[in-house]
């Protein structure tokens, strides 16, 4: 019985919060490995909805062990509120959440500096001070939590901010957080090892998607952090070997916020249907999402980086009302063909995407929950998705509820 974990397999958005909720039933810590409160991860239970930046996903549970890792970048506030939000849902954390001594913490300055880097180079950010943060800790003038926790912090931050008013508030603010914080605050990497050690399962939550990746992605319109399934062992302080499974989590079709080129985006009525049937508006910033087909470059691309075992396909029902549906399967660049994901910023954007055509299934798979009662399209397009990236379904996702989910086969092999 291994560890799993579940990655981002496009450009975040998949709806991984769902699926780390839904497998989390078989683990027994959660584990969030980057990214910061940019993210946005939904769960549905019963019909009401949450939506999670830092807290992993699987701490629906009663039960679970939640663990923010070293590779988080955390602002304080936004997590002691998403912490009491939680709390006044009616769950509580005590105990069984923890943050590491070495995640890296978001200060105003980081806010302000993305701010005025916004408006020299756009890339479209969350505005949360992630990549500024990301920037200090590569450059070592950042400040861990094991800093922020101490009580001449304040002392070192007032040299910092000089006189500057803008940071009075948080100023006033760090020793009410710094208590409140405490708590949770532990050497998540000594906790990980000594729950291995018990043969206690991992469950790994990454946050954004494989496209994103500081390293991987459609850079530099990517975010600060190493999203793919090779963040997990630097961004919890645990060895590669005990990354046993990945899952990747794809939409059956593509979205993507920010900036940034997108060969296989509709910007037509077509892109304008998927965005209302997928109501494909940020979790966080409300910024209506970019739409278009499924990108199997892109897709064959993110699976080789995660060494994928197999796939996750949400929001399979927004395409119910499609006459036909297009996926991508090569570029073209004049009469090149280009079968592997461009580096280059200037190539992906000259990259015209040629399409395989299937038939629409116009029937309704919302909330379906049996692999048989796929209309038969639906599952023709879902094989060729499987044969061209040589890796199995393990799972569709038809609403967003937790039961609302298809289990294939390959399940049981991602689990065993
Ligand atoms: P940052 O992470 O705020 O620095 O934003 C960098 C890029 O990543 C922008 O294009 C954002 O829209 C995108 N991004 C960051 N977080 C998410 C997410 O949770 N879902 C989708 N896109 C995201």
């Amino acid at each position: 019985m291994g560890n799993l974990a579940v990655v981002g397999a496009q450009w975040g958005d998949e709806g991984k919060g769902k699926i780390v909720d839904l497998v989390s039933l078989h683990y027994d810590i959660v584990a969030r490995y980057q990214g910061g409160h940019n993210a946005g991860h939904t769960v549905v239970i019963e019909g009401k909805s949450y939506i999670l930046q830092l807290i992993p996903s699987g701490m629906f549970r009663g039960g679970k062990v939640g663990v923010i890792g070293n590779g988080v970048v955390i602002e304080p506030n936004a997590l002691l509120q998403e912490i009491r939000r939680m709390e006044a849902a009616g769950f509580t954390f005590d105990g069984r959440l923890h943050i590491s001594d070495r995640a890296n913490v978001i200060l105003p300055h980081h806010r302000w500096r993305e701010e005025e880097e916004e408006k020299k180079r756009k890339i479209g950010t969350t505005m949360r001070g992630i990549g500024p943060c990301y920037e200090d800790k590569a450059g070592r003038r950042g400040f861990r939590i094991a800093d922020f926790i101490r009580s001449e912090f304040e002392e070192r931050l007032r040299t910092v901010y000089g006189g500057d008013s803008r940071a009075a508030e948080f100023l006033s603010q760090v020793p009410e957080l710094r208590e409140k914080i405490r708590s949770y605050v532990c050497n998540c990497s000594a906790l990980l090892a000594e729950a291995i050690g018990q043969g206690k399962r991992l469950l790994f939550e990454g946050a954004q998607g494989t496209m994103l990746d500081i390293d991987h992605g459609t850079y530099p319109f990517v975010t600060s952090s190493s999203c793919a399934a090779g963040g997990i062992s630097t961004g919890l302080g645990i060895g590669p070997k005990h990354v046993h499974k990945v899952l990747g989590v794809s939409k059956a079709y593509l979205t993507r916020v920010g900036e940034g080129p997108l060969p296989t985006e509709l910007n037509d009525e077509l892109g304008q249907l998927i965005r209302q049937r997928g109501k494909e508006f940020g979790a966080i910033t409300g910024r209506p999402r970019r739409c278009g087909w499924l990108d199997l470059v892109a897709l064959k691309y993110s699976v080789q980086i995660n060494g994928a075992d197999a796939l996750c396909i949400t929001k399979l029902d927004i395409l119910d009302a499609m006459d036909e549906i297009r996926v991508c399967t090569e570029y073209e660049i004049g009469n090149q063909t280009v079968t592997h994901f461009p580096a280059s910023t200037e190539d992906l954007v000259r990259c015209k995407p040629v399409y395989r055509t299937f038939p629409g299934w116009k029937s309704n798979t919302f909330a379906l929950r049996k692999l048989e009662a796929l209309p038969a399209n639906a599952r023709r397009y879902l094989e060729f998705i499987e044969e061209f990236l040589q890796t199995p379904i393990a799972m569709i996702s038809t609403s967003p509820e937790r039961d609302d989910t298809v289990f294939y086969p390959a399940f049981d092999v991602l689990l065993s």
